[in-house]
């Protein structure tokens, strides 16, 4: 299994986020999955910010398409070209200001790219194209925004991740949301710590178990084609 594998949060050795999505990449490898890893820490690879130059260039159709325009969009296209080739994602990353950190921001906006990660159909209408991969979303909060709490209506993460992914083509992401880890007590925090790890447990377990039924009917289509 292919995974790519990005990480978001500006902290090192200290982040929560960091530390789950090793974590959950450990348990994979405990079930006996094969991975293959393909690592992206969009904090020292950060993906560059939408410049004018960008924005018209990939609006342009790619046969119109300057020397220039293709080399503006060179590094997004090997971006998405990364995308394509994974069979699952884990995007890691802490909540800042109710949303995203901004270098995955960047990211999304290198990646949602016309006949690339999305097309066109003849009806007009748009078809992401990353609909056969797995999706794991670990997000970190400090503030508990589970529903009934206080910050409960702030949580405008979890919106723009979907939002952003279900526009190419991701219709079920798993989200494992670790919450509270820093406004609250250390009970709290422990507490938040092993619930968001069972969770990661549980995913683990439902990838491993997909992984070896396609293995299984992979080996069925070749025995009958033997
Ligand atoms: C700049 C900044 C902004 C933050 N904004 C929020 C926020 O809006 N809501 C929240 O619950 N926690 C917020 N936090 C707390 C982090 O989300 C929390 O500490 C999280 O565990 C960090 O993840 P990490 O350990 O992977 O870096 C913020 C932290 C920083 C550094």
């Amino acid at each position: 299994m292919k995974i790519m594998h990005v990480d978001a949060s500006a902290k090192r050795e200290r982040s929560n986020s960091r530390a789950l999505s090793r974590y959950f990449l450990e348990r994979l490898r405990d079930q006996h999955v094969d991975l293959e890893i393909d690592y992206l820490d969009v904090t020292v690879d950060t993906p560059p910010h939408v410049t004018e130059a960008f924005a018209i260039a990939t609006y342009t159709p790619a046969d119109q398409r300057t020397d220039a325009m293709k080399a503006t969009l060179a590094s997004s296209d090997a971006l998405c070209a990364r995308l394509l080739a994974a069979d699952a994602f884990v995007f890691a990353m802490p909540m800042y200001n109710w949303s995203m950190p901004s270098a995955f921001k960047a990211f999304i906006d290198s990646v949602t790219r016309t006949n690339l990660t999305y097309v066109f159909a003849e009806d007009g209408s748009t078809v992401g194209q990353l609909g056969r991969q797995k999706v794991l979303f670990i997000t970190s909060r400090g503030a508990d925004l589970r529903p009934g709490t206080q910050y409960s209506s702030m949580d405008a993460l979890t919106p723009a991740l979907k939002a952003a992914f279900g526009f190419l083509g991701v219709a079920d992401p798993a989200f494992v949301d670790a919450q509270p880890l820093q406004f609250a007590n250390p009970e709290a925090r422990t507490e938040a710590l092993e619930r968001a790890r069972g969770e990661l447990d549980t995913v683990a377990a439902d990838w491993a178990q997909s992984v070896r039924s396609t293995e299984a009917n992979n080996e069925a289509m070749t025995a009958c084609e033997e």
